[in-house]
């Protein structure tokens, strides 16, 4: 057979602390090397249902799951279509949750925003402020904003919501999997394969209350990709896809799912909280600040303040040399702070490594 140019492998690329992309485990992502099934067969059958009982088991929910080939933001767009007729709030406080807001306008619904600042949390009394001012079908809820680490009190919206008769979808895009989130207070949950769950780009997972199932039943116009209900359909009639999805990325999810049921979700929650804490000490300690409003800090990613005022630029291409990658500050925080991830598979260890480098580097620089 004639191959055009050479086959090469990348080799030698930075560890991640970027918030997604995340590692991932070399057994789960050798995985995705085994011979590829067909997507209508009994093996595919096996492999699907086998993925959507984990979820269910290891979230302890027994809300629908589903696994979208697509990235988190389909499922995001998806949830609209498929629960929105007309009018639908938006819960936001940075660059992700005001891009749901955009989808929403983008998909001619009469949308709303209520808009906490930069750093700051959506509170429960904002969204009862607007609520009480206009009735929503829905309310899309940013749970962990990933552009300024901030952790939104979503337990608590999602009791307003459903006091007020609106369904909550919340996109949990960069915690779930990895912070503590109780599906089953929501009736959509939203995640992305690349984040918390340490899988690689290209898989959305979605959790789906009985109500929003029921909602979707009656939707109109709301696309044919995402649609909750055909995607159900098809499950319970031979727990496969209504399309062909990413075979090998399904492989890779069921054995990251037995590494996640192994850990337990307490356990995982446990260790998130660890590598959180061992960051914000160090923030501290090296008189940085955080970004994030207190008691409101993503437990997956820490925005950090460029207090020092270095440029955080060079800094990331100082660790990358060193064999690890920080993420520099979203859109318009860029330069003024900086993000280390916390989330999927890595360590205490592994964080620990990562600090002291910044250190070396920033003594190096003179800084401290
Ligand atoms: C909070 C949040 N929402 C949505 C998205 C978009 O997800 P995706 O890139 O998987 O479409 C991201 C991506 O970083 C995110 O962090």
């Amino acid at each position: 057979m004639h191959i055009r140019g050479e086959l090469k492998m990348i080799e030698n690329t930075p560890k991640l602390f970027i918030p997604g992309p995340t590692e991932v485990d070399d057994k789960v992502r050798l995985m995705m090397a085994q011979r590829v099934i067909g997507h209508r067969t009994s093996e595919m059958s096996e492999l699907y249902g086998g993925i959507v009982e984990k979820l269910q088991k290891f979230f302890g929910t027994k809300h629908y799951a589903m696994v979208f080939t697509s990235s988190g933001s389909g499922v995001m767009e998806g949830t609209i279509r498929n629960l929105v007729k007309k009018y639908v709030l938006h819960g936001a406080c940075g660059a992700f949750s005001k891009r749901w807001y955009e989808m929403s306008l983008a998909n001619d619904k009469d949308a709303d925003m209520v808009w906490a600042d930069w750093g700051k949390a959506v509170k429960p009394e904002m969204i009862e402020e607007a609520m009480n001012k206009k009735k929503y079908e829905l309310l899309a809820q940013i749970h962990n904003e990933t552009s300024t680490g901030v952790r939104n009190p979503t337990d608590e919206i999602a009791k307003i919501a459903h006091e007020n008769e609106t369904l909550i979808a919340i996109d949990a895009v960069s915690s779930l999997g990895g912070d503590m989130i109780n599906v089953n207070n929501y009736d959509v949950v939203i995640a992305s394969s690349q984040k918390a769950f340490a899988l690689p780009p290209g898989l959305a997972v979605a959790f789906v209350s009985e109500e929003a199932m029921e909602r979707s039943k009656n939707m109109k116009n709301k696309g044919y990709y995402f649609d909750f209900v055909r995607m159900l359909q098809r499950f319970e009639k031979s727990q496969q896809h209504p399309t062909t999805p990413a075979v090998p990325l399904l492989y890779a999810m069921d054995a990251q799912l037995d590494l996640m049921i192994k850990e337990g979700y307490e356990a995982r929650y446990e260790r998130h909280l660890k590598m959180q804490k061992m960051v914000h000490d160090w923030v501290k300690k090296r008189g940085f600040e955080l970004f994030a409003e207190k008691g409101y800090e993503s437990v997956t990613v820490t925005t950090i303040k460029n207090t020092y005022g270095i440029s955080i630029k060079d800094l990331a291409n100082e660790l990358v040399k060193r064999g690890l990658r920080i993420s520099n500050g979203y859109g318009e925080l860029k330069e003024k702070t900086f993000r280390i991830a916390h989330m999927g598979q890595i360590t205490p260890t592994d964080i620990r490594g990562l600090l002291d480098e910044i250190d070396n580097v920033l003594e190096n620089w003179g800084v401290y």
